[in-house]
Parts: structure tokens; C-alpha cells; sequence
């Protein structure tokens, strides 16, 4: 039996699509709103999910306070109110978009991750557009 928990987290974060190599028009033309030389922000949502089968003293598959804090520990507290081009060890040298911030977000959790496994890292960067990874 495979059970799927999920922990939601927000951040608010600023950043700024582009490739090295492109001029701004370039930069422009591929990632549009999000190459603004200058940055913007987004607020995120970001949806942790881990699977495993509930512990049969407890009942969980993963102690939700205990995601809620790893989450706030190895993710929030490094890009809440930062600058993802800038301020953010984990996505040094990394384009920000919402797949690359998924998949390092990954990285910071897994390590960490006891009972269940890690299932996927979901993050929603507008309404509309949600990004997911599953370690593949
Ligand atoms: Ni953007």
C-alpha cells in the first residue's frame, strides 16, 4: 500500500530568465516578461509530496510538522524575499526558471527525507503554470 502526503509551502522571490550568451533582445525574444533586465517577482507555491505506507503505530507516512520544518529549514528560509539570480547558494550559476528552482529544490529535500520517499516537488510560479519533478 502506497500512500501519497503532501505539504504546500509559499515563498515570494524575484528573478531574471536569461542566457549568458544572449544579448537583451535575445534574452527577450526566448523567456519574454521574465528576461526584464532588472527582474521581477513571482509568488510561489510549492507542493512537496512523499509516499510511503502509514507507520502502523503512528498512522503517517511522514510526520507532516516534521516536512512543514525541513521545508522551512532547506528551502524557505534560503529564497523567501530573495533574489534567486543572487542570493541563493543552491541555484548559484543556475537559470532560474521554474523547472531548474523545482529540480534544486529537490536536491535540498532529499537527503533529509525519513520514513516515506520522496514522490515529487511541484511548483506553481503563476496561476497557470505548474512545474513538476519526480527525480527522473
Ligand atoms: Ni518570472
Amino acid at each position: 500500500m502506497t500512500v501519497y502526503v503532501t505539504r504546500r509551502a509559499r515563498f515570494s522571490a524575484a528573478h531574471r530568465l536569461s542566457h549568458p550568451d544572449f544579448s537583451n533582445e535575445k534574452n527577450l525574444e526566448v523567456f519574454g516578461g521574465c528576461s526584464n533586465p532588472n527582474g521581477h517577482g513571482h509568488n510561489y507555491e510549492l507542493e512537496v509530496t512523499v509516499a510511503g505506507e502509514p507507520d502502523p503505530l503512528t498512522g503517517y507516512v511522514i510526520d507532516l510538522k516534521k516536512l512543514k520544518a525541513l521545508i522551512e529549514e532547506h528551502i524557505l528560509a534560503y529564497v523567501d524575499h530573495k533574489n534567486l539570480n543572487i542570493d541563493v547558494e543552491f541555484l548559484s550559476g543556475i537559470n532560474p526558471t521554474a523547472e531548474n528552482i523545482a529540480v534544486a529544490c529537490w536536491h535540498q529535500l532529499l537527503p533529509h527525507i525519513q520514513g516515506g520517499r520522496l514522490h515529487s516537488v511541484r511548483l506553481r510560479e503563476t496561476e497557470n503554470n505548474v512545474i513538476e519533478y519526480r527525480g527522473e
